[in-house]
């Protein structure tokens, strides 16, 4: 089935709410665990509210089913509102399609045309499929937080990776 990209209105945030909890149960390298976010639906709503001008999310349907997201985020004071940070979400069973691919094309586009300079994320360096997917749409690795994350396996780095858009960033 085809996949629609499509910017959230108010009336998905419900969806949009709880496919984020289910991507963070099943998402084996993000920072917090879906138990850990337990933050009620009308704090998140009121959150999301207060920063409306500058938080934006697209999602990916399918037939209609929410099965992915991306949220940009652009900096709060003047001197990097030209700053852009992405959390991207996609479904465990609908990885691996594109879709996370077209989320981000998606994302970066709307960010060009705003205006925006820098687009910027956090990745676990064990999260390998995310690292290279960033990579292959010209993201770069720019730093590392060694040893942030704690996890089962011992400690993990996390990335910074970004991609400049108006000088040689390349397009998606
Ligand atoms: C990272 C993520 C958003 C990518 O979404 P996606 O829809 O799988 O992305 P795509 O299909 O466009 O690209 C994924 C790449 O990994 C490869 N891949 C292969 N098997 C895969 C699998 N089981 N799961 C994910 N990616 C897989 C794809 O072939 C593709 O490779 P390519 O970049 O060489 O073409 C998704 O894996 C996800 O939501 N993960 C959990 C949350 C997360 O880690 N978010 C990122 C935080 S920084």
């Amino acid at each position: 089935m085809d996949i629609e990209v499509a910017q959230a209105g108010w009336r998905d945030f419900p969806v949009l709410w709880s496919l984020q909890k289910k991507i963070l149960r099943e998402a084996e390298h993000l920072v917090a665990t879906g138990e850990e976010r337990k933050e009620p639906f009308a704090y998140a709503l009121a959150k999301a509210f207060l920063h409306r001008k500058r938080v934006h999310t697209f999602l990916a349907l399918e037939g209609g089913e929410m099965v992915g997201y991306i949220t940009l985020v652009s900096g709060k004071f003047k001197k990097i509102r030209d700053t852009v940070y992405i959390v991207v979400g996609v479904r465990a069973s609908h990885r691996g399609r594109g879709i996370g691919t077209k989320l981000l094309a998606r994302a970066e586009e709307f960010a060009r045309e705003r205006g925006m300079h820098r687009m910027e994320l956090e990745v676990s360096d064990k999260n390998e499929y995310a690292i290279r997917l960033y990579e292959r749409l010209g993201y770069a690795a720019e730093g590392r937080r060694r040893e942030a994350t704690k996890t089962s396996g011992g400690y993990n780095d996390i990335i910074w990776m970004g991609k400049l858009l108006s000088n040689g960033g390349g397009r998606v």
